[in-house]
């Protein structure tokens, strides 16, 4: 079947069988390679994708699902420059090893922190629960984030 729907700012058409999940379109059919594939059973994020704003693991949801709505995956808010006070804090904060599980972590963030900017560092613990790392522990994630919280704040000048 036909699917089409919007990916990155730019609408997409894509032959799509009726049990394909978003992860296989994605990364097989689309060439969007930041999107990893880990456990495919709902318990890493690694497969983590922006859904209408929201995020979602993509190994959860049936391609046919996602018609006429919005996808963004992490490179596209690279290019925007969306992330970019997550992506200096990831780093800084050595919160990047292999760097497999980062894009999850920071769709997951990116979301979180626009619901709340100011959050404090039990909300961000909760709020990427969902998200699994096998390299750095989670500590100097949750730094980074609550730094790139700060770093956002200050560009829009509230501090
Ligand atoms: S690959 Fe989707 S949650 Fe692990
Ligand atoms: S940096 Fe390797 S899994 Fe998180």
């Amino acid at each position: 079947m036909k699917v089409r729907f919007k990916l990155n700012g730019k609408w997409v058409e894509v032959d799509a069988k009726p049990n394909e999940i978003l992860l296989d379109t994605l990364r097989l059919k689309l060439g969007a390679r930041s999107v990893k594939r880990g456990c495919e059973t709902a318990e890493c994020g690694a497969c983590t994708v922006l859904l209408d704003g929201k995020p979602v693991y993509s190994c959860t949801i049936l391609t046919p699902m996602v018609e006429g709505r919005e996808v963004i995956t992490v490179d596209y808010l690279a290019e925007t420059g969306e992330i970019q006070p997550l992506m200096e804090a990831f780093a800084e904060h050595g919160a990047v090893q292999c760097g497999f599980c980062t894009p999850g972590f920071i769709l997951t963030a990116y979301a979180f922190l626009k619901q709340n900017p100011r959050p404090s560092e039990w909300e961000v613990r909760k709020a990427v629960e969902g998200n699994l790392c096998r390299c750095t522990g989670y500590q100097k994630i949750i730094e980074a984030i609550l730094d790139a919280a700060e770093r956002m704040r200050k560009s829009n000048g509230n501090k």
